[in-house]
């Protein structure tokens, strides 16, 4: 069983516990990284080609009105993985454009996608339910949500986790 955690995740200016702070690193990278660690995957990280913006303000009004997304693409095809985990911090309730992007590029019918994510306070939102609608033909296994600030404490929530969807 080949596994791959694609994941989108963005550092600089964030609002942490609604104050505005600079993040070096992403909340759903550090997830990323520790699913990595536990399962061996491969992972590959989805890179807009514009870059978004380091001000969070500006971030917030790009993410509000954009639509599909072009990024780097590093993956040739899919093919040869059965379980994608998919990473992404929760952006107007459900995952940010660049993801969407990546799951309307891509087949994943027969797949197994094993959604996680970052958050302020929306847990998920609505995401699984879009997955659940956009990746035709994919078994959307329950996913993993924690607050951003959370991420770093989350070992034992996300060996438990996998435990029960893997
Ligand atoms: C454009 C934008 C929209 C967001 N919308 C939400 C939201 O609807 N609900 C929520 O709980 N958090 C929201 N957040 C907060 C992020 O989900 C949270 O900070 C996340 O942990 C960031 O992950 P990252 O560091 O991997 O990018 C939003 C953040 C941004 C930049």
């Amino acid at each position: 069983m080949k596994q791959l955690i694609v994941y989108f995740s963005r550092v600089g200016e964030n609002s942490v516990n609604g104050q505005i702070e600079v993040i070096e690193k992403g909340y759903t990278e550090i997830l990323a990284e520790k699913i990595q660690k536990i399962t061996g995957a491969e992972m590959w990280k989805l890179e807009p080609e514009e870059p978004y913006p380091f001000n969070y303000q500006e971030c917030v009004k790009r993410a509000n009105s954009e639509g599909w997304v072009k990024y780097f693409n590093k993956i040739e095809s899919l093919d040869e993985y059965d379980v994608i985990f998919l990473g992404f911090p929760n952006w107007y309730r459900s995952y940010p454009r660049i993801v969407a992007t990546f799951i309307k590029d891509h087949n994943f019918f027969g797949k197994v996608i094993v959604p996680f994510c970052t958050n302020e306070e929306g847990a998920m939102g609505f995401a699984e339910s879009e997955l659940k609608s956009s990746a035709k033909g994919a078994i959307v296994k329950t996913g993993f949500a924690c607050r951003g600030y959370d991420a770093e404490k989350s070992d034992e929530a996300l060996k438990a986790w996998l435990g029960k969807v893997l």
